[in-house]
């Protein structure tokens, strides 16, 4: 590998400028090209940004020697990039979900494992400093064990924003709907914060938006995780205005500590701390912002998240160390998201793995009734 890392950027829709931006601002790293099946798209982009070369292929991006690239392309097309750019020895940051599929993405971790190659999903959420927060409080055991949590996803997207890409919206192309594209972000938080997930029940439907999408713009589910800890989560891109995110954990101690993330794309913050001795309260609504803005505003304030996550990626391959969020992590995520489809489906809880045999919380008997 060359001393300074050459990279390139696969897609160049929404998304990408938050990597250029990212890798621009680190040094010995330099963005030699940028892909896009569209070859104008690429063009406009490369020029506007003074980046050498614009393809539209990984085989062209591997000729040109980059050390590792971004994937920003639809979700059902990372699989087919990611497993060329390790074929050829590149080091890859995939854009979230790692895949429409759980079949897929495991398929992906395999070719980087193959391949030794670094794989990081973005999840640059976890970059928060309110996310960090109640990790720190978890690890050093200030709540117990997390027993209990609430995800709250109340997010509002326009039918602009579905009618603005064709792929958005449908089943084949979006591999889903609310969950697959945005609360994705706060399932691999509430996996970061409870552990394993080992079953799902759900309900979702497509409430509002019925003319316009195929996938659900609502869900609500009960999650329990390997210790026995239950979590509900509950989203939409329905809601007006757009109340932002918030997460909520308490644990065996009684601690609860939450983050709230208002308006979306902001850095959250821990707005409930309940901690003993560490105890603070705040609404993030009485600074009278307003959560209702454009889709590419959000995109654009999660730039500081992104250059973190970024950061951490060109770490991981000149290290050889382990990214903030492997392949196996993201598709942790993505395994909730499909068991509630299918819960939601079948009307019957989804079962992903066995609890911990040595259980660390305990249920009601499955035969009590009330
Ligand atoms: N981390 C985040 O918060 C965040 C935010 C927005 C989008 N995303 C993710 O980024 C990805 C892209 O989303 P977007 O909104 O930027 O999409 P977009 O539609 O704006 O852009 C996608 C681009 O990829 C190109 N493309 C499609 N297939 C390709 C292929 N096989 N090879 C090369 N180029 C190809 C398209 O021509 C288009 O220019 C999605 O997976 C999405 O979930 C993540």
């Amino acid at each position: 590998m060359s001393a300074t890392l050459r990279i390139g950027i696969v897609g160049c829709g929404n998304i990408s400028d938050n990597h250029f931006q990212a890798y621009a601002a680190l040094p010995d790293v330099e963005v030699v090209a940028v892909c896009d099946i569209d070859p104008e798209r690429a063009r406009v982009f490369a020029d506007a940004r003074e980046i050498p070369h614009a393809v539209s292929s990984v085989a062209e991006l591997a000729a040109l020697g980059v050390d590792a690239l971004s994937v920003c392309t639809p979700h059902p097309t990372h699989e087919a990039v990611v497993r060329e750019a390790a074929a050829g020895g590149i080091h890859i940051l995939c854009e979230k979900p790692i895949a429409a599929d759980s079949a897929a993405a495991a398929r992906m971790v395999e070719a980087a494992h193959a391949n030794d190659v670094t794989l990081g999903i973005v999840f640059q959420k976890r970059f928060w400093d309110g996310a960090r927060n109640i990790r720190a409080a978890i690890d050093e055991g200030r709540l117990g064990i997390p027993m209990l949590g609430h995800c709250r996803v109340l997010l509002h997207r326009g039918r602009d924003y579905y009618d603005a890409a064709a792929w958005r919206g449908t089943w084949a192309a979006d591999g889903g709907g609310v969950l697959m594209t945005q609360a994705i972000h706060y399932i691999d938080l509430l996996q970061w914060f409870m552990g394993e997930p080992v079953e799902v029940s759900a309900k979702a439907g497509t409430f509002v938006y019925g003319d316009a999408i195929e996938v659900e713009d609502t869900a609500a589910a009960l999650i329990t995780f390997a210790s026995g800890a239950i979590a509900t989560l509950s989203a939409t891109v329905a809601a007006s205005p757009n109340l932002g995110t918030a997460i909520t954990i308490t644990g065996t101690t009684g601690a609860t500590v939450s983050l709230t993330e208002y308006p979306e794309g902001t850095d959250a913050v821990n707005d409930l701390w309940a901690v003993p001795g560490e105890e603070r309260a705040g609404s993030v609504f009485e600074h009278g912002l307003s959560g209702d803005i454009p889709v590419e505003e959000v995109n654009a304030r999660l730039m500081p998240m992104h250059r973190q996550q970024v950061a951490d990626f060109v770490r991981a391959v000149r290290t050889g160390g382990s990214p903030a969020v492997t392949g196996e992590e993201a598709l942790a995520s993505l395994r909730i998201v499909e068991a509630v489809y299918e819960s939601a489906r079948t009307g019957r809880p989804v079962r992903l793995a066995e609890p911990s045999t040595s259980r660390a919380l305990a249920h009601l008997p499955a035969t009590v009734t009330v």
